[in-house]
């Protein structure tokens, strides 16, 4: 066997052996200009043809020529496998689980005190009354002042309501919003007034410096005490159901006479006693009464013509009764954990 063509076939051995054992493309490019670049063992061969005595040319030349398609051949093929293997290294790092639950998109929920100022609107619309709104930052008159509540009045000390300068305060009830509409407007009047209000409490599990109110206001003429206690015993029935059953006691506010405070049969014992109601069968739900008269002089109604009743009740102690939530001060923390569940 001539020297040429044992050179041929010692690569033709050598080469697949050596181009299936690439382990990466970088490595088969090195393998390639090996055996096919400038310099490659393959290219040497073929010029070295021209030294081959011309009558073994053709049969050298053409099995050179098969070594170099051959080897060609080899790398491209080796080429595709470990593409193939890079390729399913990728899609195995981000390999997902397509029958594992999606994500839920995050949606939002009414905060609870929202819902159930909403419910109390409701339920006051359902029996005409309408909405009216008004400042949290109040002056002294229409706060105190055409509240028949005087100077002295300790609700007036510094100790319950935050002052700010000026002569203005953050409103400590939303009283002062019945104030202004009848200043606006005359009567008959049935409007219900929601909104913030602000005290200086120390906050506990049962008191916050800022909380809500609904106050409601009916002025026409000869409306009684009945009215009252007939429009509120409504509002309990639809709030509670049928366990929604009231007790009025005497009491006094500034602003209304005779004034009462209403209480709600337990709904959690049913009056039976518990800890909500401390025993007593009964749950404070809100303050009430008949306008007082100087309270119409203040705005400018004929005391003696028209004739009114106010209430006013605690939207976040309704809540906390309708929810079981023991912790005013969880109203104001925006904890998520709490307020999805509502
Ligand atoms: N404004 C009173 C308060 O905030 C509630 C109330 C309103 C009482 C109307 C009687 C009549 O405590």
């Amino acid at each position: 066997m001539s020297a040429y063509l044992k050179k041929i076939e010692t690569l033709a051995n050598l080469a697949p052996g050596s181009i299936s054992e690439a382990k990466t493309l970088e490595e088969l490019e090195a393998l390639r200009l090996e055996y096919l670049g400038r310099k490659g063992a393959v290219t040497e061969i073929l010029h070295s043809l021209a030294q081959v005595p011309a009558e073994q040319r053709p049969v050298l030349g053409k099995r050179a020529n098969e070594l170099k398609k051959e080897i060609e051949r080899l790398i491209k093929a080796r080429e595709a496998e470990l593409e193939n293997e890079q390729f399913d290294r990728e899609i195995a790092r981000h390999r997902m689980d397509v029958t594992l639950p999606g994500f839920k998109p995050w949606i939002g929920s009414i905060h609870p005190l929202n819902q159930t100022q909403a419910r109390i609107n409701e339920i006051f619309f359902s029996m005409g009354f309408s909405l009216a709104e008004g400042p949290e930052v109040e002056d002294e008159f229409h706060n105190f002042e055409a509240l028949n509540t005087p100077a002295d009045h300790p609700a007036r000390d510094v100790q319950d309501t935050f002052y700010l300068e000026g002569g203005l305060l953050l409103r400590s009830h939303t009283s002062p919003v019945q104030v202004r509409h009848m200043q606006a407007h005359k009567p008959p009047v049935r409007i219900i007034s929601p909104g913030r209000v602000f005290r200086r409490d120390t906050p506990d599990a049962s008191h916050s410096p800022v909380f809500h109110q609904v106050e409601g206001l009916y002025v026409d003429e000869h409306v009684t005490f009945g009215d009252l206690k007939y429009t509120l015993e409504q509002f309990a029935l639809q709030l509670f159901g049928p366990a929604g059953k009231l007790r009025f006691r005497p009491s006094f506010f500034p602003f209304t006479e005779p004034s009462a405070e209403v209480d709600c049969l337990c709904v959690f014992c049913s009056g039976k006693s518990c800890r909500v109601c401390k025993g007593t069968g009964w749950l404070e739900l809100l303050g009430c009464g008949m306008v007082n008269p100087n309270v119409f002089k203040a705005v400018g109604y004929d005391p003696e013509r028209w004739t009114g009743f106010a209430f006013g009740l605690g939207i976040d102690r309704i809540c906390m009764l309708v929810h079981g939530i023991n912790d005013i001060r969880l109203f104001l923390e925006s904890d998520v954990n709490f307020l999805s569940q509502f």
